[in-house]
């Protein structure tokens, strides 16, 4: 008898396909998350799970189901994993690192791009009728990309994604991390480390490339936003929470930094509607990773960590591997 799985959320038929060649599907084909009562009731009984960032992985989630042995996010991020009540529950849990990593760094710059020359405000102006006549001086000077100073905060692999593609910009790239980078990985992405505040204080555009974790809860805020020259832009292709939006509202409005390129919000999908009244802020719903390809990658890559996990392997992306003993 194959092992019984929950897939929480509508992904590819292709991904379907492919665990169904091993599993029972417990399939939740709806484009919408289980509420967590549902989810807690359908994991019940299950052998594994491939999960979004939508489903909240917690004790309670867990309560019932105490058959399950994997839990597979598709995505690179995990903050809706309660890692620990995972690993007391003696579940291994996985992500989809590496896959994701150029087409997220591909919408870090789709969005620096659109805030250094205000392409989104100035579609709506045109869309509008408000073209009228040619102005030299006009109301569309943005800022220059090339030759700027990019500062990437959180220098992993997509952060070094995103300093590559700097190259035929012939930008100045500075990074900061808790780490400095090995000499051969600065050198491939022609990036210096600074401190944070000579990053903020320095770069024409400050790009936030960290996961998420309580320890950088609102790492940008107001003194770090005031610290930002008033021609830059920021751009959050990485997580909600990490930005203090309020602040970041109130310094847009204020016209302290240029723009804002944002992808991540806190409270997502119900962002601060404050935003919508800005000009200078360019707002994508979380669509970092999303190309058919990519996201094709990540759900196949979760396919493949739980057909591992269950046949007893060591999944590649194990997150907590001391429940497999090491
Ligand atoms: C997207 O946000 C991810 O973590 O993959
Ligand atoms: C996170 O996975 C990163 O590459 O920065």
């Amino acid at each position: 008898m194959k092992p019984k799985i929950l897939v929480s959320r509508e992904v590819f038929p292709e991904v379907i396909e492919h665990l169904a060649g091993h599993f029972e599907i417990d399939y939740h084909a709806e484009d919408a998350a289980l509420p967590p009562a549902e989810l807690a009731a359908r994991l019940a009984g299950k052998a594994g799970a491939i999960t979004m960032l939508t489903d909240r992985i917690d004790d309670s989630a867990l309560a019932g189901a105490g058959g399950l042995k994997a839990v597979c996010n598709v995505a690179v991020g995990y903050n809706n994993f309660d890692l620990a009540a995972l690993s007391r529950a003696g579940v291994l849990a996985t992500n989809t690192p590496g896959v994701l990593d150029d087409t997220t760094a591909d919408t870090v710059w789709a969005l620096l791009m659109a805030s250094a020359r205000r392409v989104v405000a100035a579609d709506r102006w045109v869309r509008a009728g408000r073209w009228q006549r040619w102005k030299f001086n006009d109301d569309w000077l943005g800022q220059d990309v090339h030759h700027a100073t990019l500062g990437i905060l959180g220098m992993g692999r997509i952060g070094q994604a995103v300093a590559k593609r700097a190259a035929g910009f012939a930008m100045r790239v500075i990074y900061h991390n808790r780490q400095t980078l090995p000499g051969e990985v600065e050198r491939a992405c022609n990036a210096r480390w600074v401190s944070k505040e000579a990053l903020l204080h320095e770069a024409d555009f400050v790009v936030l490339m960290l996961p998420y974790s309580p320890a950088v809860h609102h790492l940008v805020g107001a003194v770090e936003l005031a610290a930002m020259k008033p021609t830059a832009h920021l751009i959050n292709v990485a997580r909600g929470g990490i930005v203090d939006d309020d602040a970041l509202i109130a310094a847009l409005r204020e016209r302290r930094i240029a723009g804002a390129g944002l992808d991540v919000f806190e409270n997502e999908p119900a962002l601060d509607a404050r935003f919508f009244e800005l000009d200078n802020v360019t707002l994508t719903p979380h669509i970092g990773s999303s190309s058919r390809a990519t996201r094709l990658a990540m759900a196949m890559c979760a396919a493949d960590n739980l057909i591992a996990a269950l046949h007893g392997r060591r999944p590649p992306n194990l997150l907590n591997p001391e429940v497999f003993g090491g």
